[in-house]
């Protein structure tokens, strides 16, 4: 029993993202009635909403096999070359983080998802000649958490574009009664849900909170993980009641005590802390934004009422002017 095997294989055992999925379904079920391959889609959203999953299950539904990559990793045209030739008919090509194709690999792509079909050059200068290969009728699955940085010729040629939001708490509690019981252990419903609220919206860390809960669960000699248990561990393993962790908490803690409540940019927010800038403007700001902790200005992130709070910090004493 790995992840793997906590992720669902069928459209019907996946949890949220109705909207996507209703969407799908019938995406589906009319490129089956027409013995088609499934139009390329690209899913965006923040990391750990189960977007690899989604293209597995799409990948499987349509009879194919799925390829994984990755932007970064094709590096040379010749990559993606050799990749798209060995595809067959209904297969599904999944590339993470397609916003950083480069460009030359990009242009490689436009003629595979219109016309699948590969041009190749031959050669130098006045002998260069241009061969066109026919490739097989596959499905392009992008994932990005930047929507924004694909390029508009990319992102025109995706047929169907499908935006994942953060999981309710309710669904994230499913999710998690799920996974226990496939890892076969017990948990309370009060547990499930403490775990849930705090894990970000996202079925990636309510998985691996779980695991984490279940072996302070364990330890203790239990045989159901219970709410009090949950709470225990999770205040141990330094996620608060927001759910937020660590770099969170130093995120709001820097805005507040350095830049006076903001504005602050990321990079300067990113050279303060010591954390990527991807990775605070990807995983950490979406989520902060969607709880109503900081708000967007044009000049930068800013800091609201409910981060004062949060931290324990009145307005006046960190010295933040008002807006
Ligand atoms: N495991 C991870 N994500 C899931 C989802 N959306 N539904 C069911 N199980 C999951």
């Amino acid at each position: 029993v790995n992840e793997y095997s906590l992720r669902p294989l069928k459209l019907s055992e996946y949890i949220g993202q109705d909207k996507v999925k209703d969407n799908l379904k019938v995406f589906i079920k009319a490129a089956q009635l027409r013995e088609e391959s499934l139009d390329h889609v690209i899913l965006h959203g923040p990391p750990g909403l189960g977007k690899t999953t989604l293209a597995n299950i799409i990948a499987r539904e349509m009879g194919g096999t799925l390829k994984i990559t990755s932007g970064p990793a094709i590096e040379k045209a010749g990559d993606l070359a050799s990749i798209l030739t060995t595809l067959t008919d209904k297969d599904v090509l999944f590339i993470d983080e397609i916003h950083r194709l480069s460009r030359t690999v990009e242009e490689i792509l436009y003629p595979a998802m219109e016309d699948y079909s590969l041009d190749i050059v031959i050669g130098k200068g006045a002998q260069a000649k241009s061969i066109r290969l026919d490739l097989a009728r596959f499905t392009l699955i992008g994932a990005t958490t930047r929507i924004g940085l694909l390029t508009s010729p990319l992102r025109d040629r995706f047929g169907v574009q499908l935006s994942m939001e953060y999981y309710s708490n309710e669904e994230l509690k499913e999710i998690i009664v799920r996974s226990a019981r496939i890892l076969d252990f017990e948990i309370s419903d009060e547990g499930a849900l403490s775990i849930a609220r705090r894990s970000r919206g996202t079925p990636r860390i309510a998985n691996r909170l779980l695991k984490r809960v279940r072996d302070f669960s364990q330890v203790k000699g239990e045989n159901i993980i219970t709410d009090e248990t949950a709470e225990m561990a999770l205040k141990l393993l330094d996620v608060d009641d927001e759910g937020f962790d660590r770099i969170d908490r130093k995120i709001l803690e820097a805005m507040v005590h350095h830049f006076n409540g903001g504005p602050v940019g990321a990079e300067t927010l990113s050279f303060f802390i010591g954390e990527e800038v991807d990775t605070i403007v990807d995983v950490y700001e979406p989520y902060l934004l969607q709880k109503g902790f900081i708000m967007r200005t044009p000049r930068g992130r800013v800091v609201t009422d409910k981060t004062y709070e949060h931290l324990g910090v009145k307005k006046d004493q960190s010295g933040q002017q008002s807006l």
